[in-house]
């Protein structure tokens, strides 16, 4: 099939989640099925170029794109997504992409991703590429069915092309002024939800669950979630009303990046069979660390934005509680919002030899963490589908995890009388929940037999792309089958 793949990030060259993680690595899979599948990203001003052979797209040099009263002119570059023959577009417009971060506030904020997805319109047109499918990821690409039906439903090109619009995190939204729908251009009045026209905000998101042809999201519990008013974050009772529903896919992994028996940032590498190296990775990092930690006694890690819904609210009383009188030493990597970070640094000064703080954002650091950790934890607030416990399974650390979203699809509590189970499981979002699990945790380390068996459990998991991927070919090829949507 001919898939246009449109994304606002794209591992390894712009990330600062989850979504460039899926971005980098669904279309490589997807390729090597046969699939013709072409990327568009931004061409953000952070992408180092040095490793990149980039190509001007001819015809697509220079263009002007009007929106609103804005004018732009943006070059497409081609390269390919690295470590594979997929083609990528690279959007290149300065004045919208030169910034210092992937995001911004910035009052043109909307104006940069309806130039990503103009210039990939445009840019099938210039490349007379005509896709069966244009994959949307979350608001910031979440126009592009609309568009389909407005500003180009005359081009033949895209006669047959039907849309996906994939949800990775229904908390982001893409609210606008209404006054900026002006921006999108063409005839999209009469197709705007009817709160935008009555003077409502913009949502982008709104307007993508209402005009694509199918709704995914990245597992088959967040689906589920999103449809009820507790979790749909406003837009439940759309996604109630779409015939076909939402159709959860949990996301995969890249065990070429994420595999400890290759991991390039490990100088021991290890695998089921042969373990040793985690022991040696742990020392080394809790030496480089310079945390005076016997290494017998547990170690915890986290790697994570700092944001509400990651659900660090839980850990304000329990963790130092925990560590105050359990034996458990912490490894934290993340950023984001300053009373997470706060709380994380005065742990880190309440308990130098137990706790080490990394503010920032650091590949190495996350990998080291993953291989280096006992246990990894993610007492989230709500989680589409998360991949740090599906990296942790990988590296035989076990995830602690709250059961919601993609967490609950991924990890199965452990059950002593059956061995079964890949970490520990909890239920309820606040402190005693928590408190349990990290209990139950620290129990369970201490039978060393116990615990090696959840190890390999948790190592024999396979979530690779391979499997995963099959599911969107199968849901490109029934939408393909299905009659067109009717269009203006
Ligand atoms: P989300 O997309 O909601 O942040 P995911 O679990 O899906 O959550 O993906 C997070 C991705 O971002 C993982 O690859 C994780 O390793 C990475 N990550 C998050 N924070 C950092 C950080 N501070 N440094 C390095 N990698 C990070
Ligand atoms: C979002 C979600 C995360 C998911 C990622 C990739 O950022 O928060 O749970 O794994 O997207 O789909």
């Amino acid at each position: 099939m001919r898939i246009c793949f449109v994304a606002s990030e794209v591992a390894p060259l712009a990330k600062s989640g989850g979504l460039a993680d899926v971005a980098g690595a669904l279309p490589r899979h997807l390729h090597d099925q046969g699939h013709d599948i072409r990327v568009f990203m931004p061409f953000y001003s952070s992408i180092g170029t040095a490793a990149l052979q980039m190509v001007p797209v001819e015809g697509a040099q220079n263009v002007e794109l009007r929106l609103g009263a804005h004018a732009y002119r943006y070059s497409l570059l081609e390269t390919q997504l690295p470590g594979s023959a997929v083609p990528l577009y690279l959007v290149h417009c300065p004045a919208v992409y030169d910034r210092s971060t992937i995001y911004t506030i910035g009052h043109d904020e909307h104006l940069r991703f309806l130039v990503l997805q103009r210039a990939a319109l445009d840019g099938c047109q210039r490349l007379l590429f005509s896709p069966h499918i244009v994959h949307c990821n979350d608001w910031h690409t979440a126009l592009l069915p609309m568009l389909l039906k407005t500003l180009y439903a005359w081009d033949n090109l895209f006669r047959s092309t039907r849309t996906v619009m994939s949800i990775h995190n229904i908390g982001y939204q893409g609210w606008f002024d209404a006054a900026t729908t002006y921006d999108v251009g063409g005839n999209v009045w009469d197709l705007l939800a009817p709160e935008t026209r009555a003077g409502g905000g913009f949502n982008w998101l709104r307007e993508g669950v209402r005009n694509a042809d199918a709704v995914t999201t990245v597992s088959p519990t967040y689906a589920a979630e999103i449809a009820t008013p507790a979790g749909g974050h406003g837009l439940d009772a759309l996604l109630r009303a779409r015939p076909d529903g939402v159709v959860g896919i949990l996301n995969g992994v890249d065990y070429s990046e994420w595999n400890p028996a290759n991991d390039r940032y490990l100088k021991h590498n290890y695998s089921p069979q042969d373990l040793s190296g985690k022991a040696q990775t742990k020392r080394a990092f809790l030496d480089w660390l310079n945390l005076p930690v016997a290494a017998d006694a547990p170690l915890l890690g986290m790697v994570t934005r700092l944001t509400v819904q990651k659900g660090i609210d839980l850990l304000f009383t329990t963790l130092p509680e925990i560590i105050a009188t359990c034996d458990l030493s912490c490894v934290v990597l993340g950023t984001g919002d300053a009373r997470y970070e706060g709380f994380f640094a005065s742990l880190q000064q309440r308990f130098p030899d137990r706790v080490v703080f990394h503010r920032g954002y650091s590949e190495e650091l996350a990998h080291l963490i993953e291989a280096a950790s006992d246990m990894f934890l993610m007492p989230s607030l709500y989680e589409p589908c998360g991949l740090n416990q599906m990296y942790s399974l990988k590296y035989g650390t076990v995830p602690i995890v709250r059961r919601t979203g993609g967490l609950a699809d991924s990890v199965q509590h452990w059950d002593a009388a059956t061995r079964r189970g890949t970490g520990i499981v909890f239920n309820d979002y606040d402190a005693p929940a928590v408190r349990w699990a990290l209990h139950t945790a620290l129990d369970l380390f201490k039978n060393r037999e116990g615990w090696l068996q959840m190890m390999r459990n948790a190592m024999a998991q396979d979530f690779s792309w391979d499997r995963q991927s099959r599911q969107y070919v199968e849901l490109y090829e029934k939408l393909y089958q299905q009659p067109i949507a009717a269009r203006p």
